[in-house]
């Protein structure tokens, strides 16, 4: 009787119509009240299927949410034991990587971050999670927003690049295509940001690697894009393997309650890395899981994947005093206020649906994989037109590679949908020139057969050779660093081949990270860089080289001219003595020169200061003037905002898109501030001959940083304005505050 009762009660709380307008706050207090400990520390648990046995389990109250069960029945059976088996009937979340898509790929994040447009973003996200919804998801652990200056960690792929505002952007573009518009009421799946925080500055570019971030830096930095995603609505969090300055991100307090709940009043669900609360013994921060399930708890990771030290932990802890029970009750209140914003107490289960449209899904795709390509280099070589053109010869390891060039991070997505380049081309110019096709290489690690030679001869014959060279999905990603960035295996060497043959060679590169190009640029007549394109590469890349689109994309982040470089970004400090470009390089350097006469100035003897390709980079087939470039003002008082307006005018024959990039210094600071930052950018789409008036935003945000007394601050001085078509664009004024 006594159980009715309760499970009555906690059906009315949870479900009923009438406590619709009830804020979702006092719904998860009200369940919060009737919850036993053994519930509560229940919903902090997280498990898998290859791991646990997920029915048993749920049926015992132990498990707030799985991670990784696809398939909608599936998932039905299981929230059934959750909702109809367990005394408060709490569904459960259903986490899962969909992180460039699900069934249809879109270009990995770093591509879709090429594209500078949130639009595309967005509309990618929606799809995604409509097709991991259709599949019994609920969940996403995606966006990811650790920037990252070292193209050797694998995880760059996942990135939105290197630009903290370009993340956050970006960032919050994917949060609102996954979750909709309202993140009180998650009409999608909910997002998750991660990994708070710093993961990506992992030392040597070696993933889970240690990081040492001041905290100055952290929070001008790497936080930026947390707090975007944070202010946009973002249903979670997920806390990073690495630690920094000696702490494990797992189990940092400071970061964990002081910033982001206390500062930044955040009020969603974080969810531990898998085991990262069970890694913190292998950190040598914990001595034991009892250690570790206290550590993490009380820094306030809410809910534990995977490990499961805090359900045979937690409640002897709070029995005995250690844990305060107002701990458990935050994470419990974080986890069920996710689950009301998701509105699974109304609606637990996944209701059988049409399989969302793969033609609209691939539409988009093929779009985002547009944006996202890059024009690197250009000797009059693109756009090929088919109608002067008789042949095409088309080679490399990427040419036919359906899985690879989807990239990394697609457990879900169908290959059967990749169009390869050579599809696509066959396709869609098979009529009008001949094709003649010999990959050489199969695969991009693999060295030049003996026959090389003969079968280049071959394919020289064409008008032109498109070589797809690049990287396999499998070498970017998680725990897939490199400590080399060249293009793997004979790659090198066949572009070199390929360049003596005197035939004009057009190199479009697929990889999941910026490559050291200097030996393939030089012989190459042009290049396209398209990390990993998705499922719609080959269209999306044929389109680009026949003419019929313009590359509009812009490189996310710096390319080294070798790894040497690393790490290299554009919104640095300045040193004390930076390079003023009269750089000696080592073949310059005099014989028996003396220790002072090169200058004494920041640089490498051999690869010099420059990168190979600057931030916000790109080549277009069409031409862009800026003209009348003004500030609204010259000074301004705090929290004011200065506009910048420009005239863009496409002044060549193609239409094409502009990304036009506004960057700020200030000048002199109580903390030193970087050489420049992003401020504003816009990208413009115009016809052949159409100009446009552009207005640009510095806002304070813009202007603010953390001081020297770790205040966020706007500081008096003066600021210097630049724009252009990438991060090395030109002075065009400055104001002061
Ligand atoms: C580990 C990865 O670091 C994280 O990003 C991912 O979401 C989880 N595994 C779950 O697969």
């Amino acid at each position: 009787m006594k159980r009715i009762l309760i499970i009555a009660v906690a059906f009315l709380i949870a479900a009923a119509p009438s406590f619709a307008q009830v804020s979702i706050d006092r719904k998860v207090d009200s369940l919060l009240a009737i919850m036993t400990l053994d519930e509560k520390i229940g919903q902090m648990n997280q498990l898998h299927p290859d791991i646990h046995d997920l029915e048993t389990e749920i049926r015992s109250g132990k498990v707030g949410s799985v991670l990784s069960v696809v398939g909608t029945e599936w998932m039905n059976r299981l929230q059934k034991i959750a909702v109809e088996e367990t005394r408060l009937g709490i569904p459960l979340l259903n986490g899962r990587d969909v992180i460039h898509g699900f069934r249809t790929i879109f270009p990995i994040p770093l591509g879709q971050a090429a594209s500078f447009n949130p639009e595309i973003v967005r509309e990618g996200a929606a799809i995604a999670a409509e097709e991991a919804y259709h599949e019994g998801i609920n969940w996403t652990f995606a966006p990811m927003l650790d920037i990252s200056h070292d193209a050797r960690w694998g995880r760059i792929a996942e990135s939105l690049g290197e630009d903290p505002l370009l993340a956050g952007i970006m960032g919050a573009a994917m949060v609102e295509g996954f979750q909709g518009a309202d993140p009180e009421n998650i009409s999608g799946i909910a997002a998750c940001a991660k990994h708070f925080v710093g993961y990506g500055a992992a030392e040597g570019g070696r993933d889970y690697n240690s990081t040492n971030i001041p905290e100055r830096r952290l929070r001008n930095l790497h936080l930026r894009p947390f707090k975007a995603v944070a202010d946009a609505g973002v249903a979670s969090l997920m806390t990073a393997f690495n630690d920094n300055d000696g702490i494990p991100m797992t189990g940092n307090t400071r970061l964990i309650r002081d910033i982001l709940r206390q500062e930044w009043g955040w009020d969603g669900m974080i969810v531990s890395d898998w085991e990262s609360i069970r890694e913190m013994i292998a950190h040598g921060f914990c001595q034991n899981e009892v250690e570790a399930a206290y550590k993490a708890a009380v820094a306030g990771v809410d809910v534990e994947m995977v490990s499961e030290t805090y359900i045979r932990n937690l409640k002897k802890m709070v029995e005995d005093g250690i844990v305060p029970i107002s701990v458990i009750d935050q994470s419990v209140g974080n986890i069920l206020r996710l689950k009301f914003r998701l509105g699974l107490f109304d609606n637990p289960y996944w209701q059988p649906a049409e399989a969302p449209s793969s033609e609209k899904a691939l539409k988009t795709a093929q779009k985002a994989a547009e944006e996202s390509i890059i024009l690197l280099k250009n000797t009059n070589a693109l756009p090929l037109n088919a109608y002067e053109i008789r042949s095409v010869a088309v080679t490399g390891p990427l040419a036919d590679a359906p899985a690879d060039q989807i990239g990394t991070w697609v457990f879900d997505g169908d290959v059967t949908r990749s169009v390869t380049p050579i599809e696509a081309i066959r396709e869609m110019y098979g009529d009008k020139v001949e094709i003649i096709y010999d990959p050489i290489l199969n695969y991009s690690r693999e060295t030049l057969p003996s026959d090389a030679e003969k079968r280049i001869r071959r394919l020289s014959k064409a008008d032109v050779i498109l070589y797809f060279a690049g990287e396999e999905a499998i070498l970017s990603g998680e725990a897939h660093c490199l400590s080399s960035i060249s293009l793997q295996g004979g790659q090198e060497q066949l572009g070199k081949l390929l360049k003596e043959t005197g035939t004009k060679v057009i190199s479009i590169i697929m990889a999941g990270r910026p490559i050291a190009l200097k030996p393939i640029l030089e012989n190459s007549d042009a290049m396209l860089f398209a990390f990993h394109p998705g499922s719609m590469a080959g269209p999306a890349l044929t389109r680009t080289i026949f003419g019929e689109i313009c590359p509009s994309g812009k490189l996310p982040v710096t390319f080294p001219v070798d790894e040497g470089q690393i790490p290299i970004y554009y919104n640095h400090n300045s040193t004390g003595r930076p390079s003023d470009g009269k750089e000696i390089l080592l073949h310059d350097i005099p014989l028996n020169a003396s220790q002072t006469s090169l200058g004494n100035k920041s640089y490498y003897l051999d690869s010099g200061k420059d990168p190979l390709f600057p931030f916000g980079y790109g080549l277009s087939y069409t031409s862009f003037e800026y003209s009348d470039i003004r500030l609204s003002k010259t000074e301004i008082n705090p929290d004011e905002s200065v506009e910048v307006t420009l005239t863009l005018k496409n002044t060549g024959k193609m239409a094409g898109a502009e990304i036009v990039q506004c960057y700020i210094q200030d000048e002199f600071a109580s903390a030193a501030r970087p050489v420049r930052e992003l401020a504003d950018f816009k990208k413009i789409f115009l016809q052949p001959g159409e100009s446009i008036e552009v207005k640009m935003q510095i806002s304070p945000s813009a202007m603010s940083f953390y001081d020297i007394n770790m205040n966020y601050s706007m500081e008096k001085g003066r600021f210097k304005v630049f724009v252009g078509k990438d991060s090395d664009a030109p002075l065009v004024g400055t104001f002061r505050l």
